[in-house]
């Protein structure tokens, strides 16, 4: 067996297992787009990996905007845009803590971050200083739709999770471990194992990162340091008749963020 250590330098494995749900998604994320904002046709799509929902927005005639951190995701990207679509799609390498696109300033009507990608942001001030700079490439009305799942401090049990994706003739096994919260530090030792099989492969791809954890009464005071409120608050059914009460416990949340 083969072995490697960052899931992200193979985009096409990482999409057979998070790319199922794309449509769906951008369904959801349309509608919210018409309830809660703009209705506009500039899309953001923060740390937009491989580009997944890049592209659907760019099929669906939107302009999107994505950035990302890592090269080998950005160049997946690139490659699976149609000519027809390149045009309406801007990607660009940097990062969530920094990024400032000066022609994008008070332009964009919906930026969008899904799949906990923001718990990637290690510390308070990356944090706020990522929501403060996405609040300010918003239109005003538009809105960031942040999805990430909640931490119970009070867990005892790591929490698992499994998937099974095709590339091709081969079986891409996914399975991401995250262990307990370590409340103090604010962290959650992740793990990410992806194996790979087919008639002429066996590949191991291990993954270990650390993701920042956050109660809601933390992540409340966050936004409110970066000058966000929420409009609203779902969970990843994503159905929009059935947003989340205040006193809702479900962890998985989608955060509808507007500025203050
Ligand atoms: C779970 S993937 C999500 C990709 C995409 N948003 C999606 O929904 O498929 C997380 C992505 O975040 C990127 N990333 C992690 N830390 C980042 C940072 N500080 N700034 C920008 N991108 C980052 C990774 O390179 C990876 O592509």
């Amino acid at each position: 067996m083969e072995r490697r250590s960052d899931w992200y330098d193979h985009p096409e494995y990482y999409e057979a297992i998070f790319g199922t749900d794309t449509a769906k998604e951008m369904d959801f994320l349309l509608q919210v787009h018409q309830h809660h904002g703009t209705g506009g046709s500039l899309l953001l799509e923060p740390a937009c990996g491989a580009g997944r929902l890049v592209a659907e927005a760019a099929r669906r005639g939107l302009d999107v905007v994505g950035y990302d951190i890592s090269e080998p995701m950005l160049a997946h990207a690139r490659r699976r845009l149609k000519p027809s679509w390149r045009r309406r799609v801007q990607l660009y390498h940097s990062r969530m803590e920094s990024f400032a696109e000066p022609s994008i300033q008070g332009q964009v009507d919906l930026a969008f971050n899904l799949v906990s990608t923001f718990r990637y942001l290690d510390s308070e001030a990356a944090a706020r200083a990522h929501l403060e700079s996405t609040r300010r490439l918003l239109k005003p009305g538009g809105v960031y739709v942040l999805g990430f799942h909640l931490t119970d401090y009070a867990r005892t049990t790591p929490e698992r999770e499994r998937w099974v994706g095709h590339v091709g003739q081969d079986t891409v096994v996914c399975n991401t471990r995250e262990g307990l919260p370590e409340r103090r530090l604010r962290r959650s030792p992740m793990r990410n194992r992806l194996r790979i099989t087919g008639a002429d492969k066996d590949l191991l791809i291990e993954t270990e990162w650390y993701f920042r954890t956050y109660d809601l009464t933390q992540v409340r005071r966050l936004f409110r340091s970066a000058g966000m409120r929420v409009l609203a608050m779902y969970d990843f059914d994503y159905r929009l008749e059935a947003p989340l009460g205040r006193d809702s416990l479900r962890l998985d949340r989608l955060f509808v963020l507007q500025g203050v």
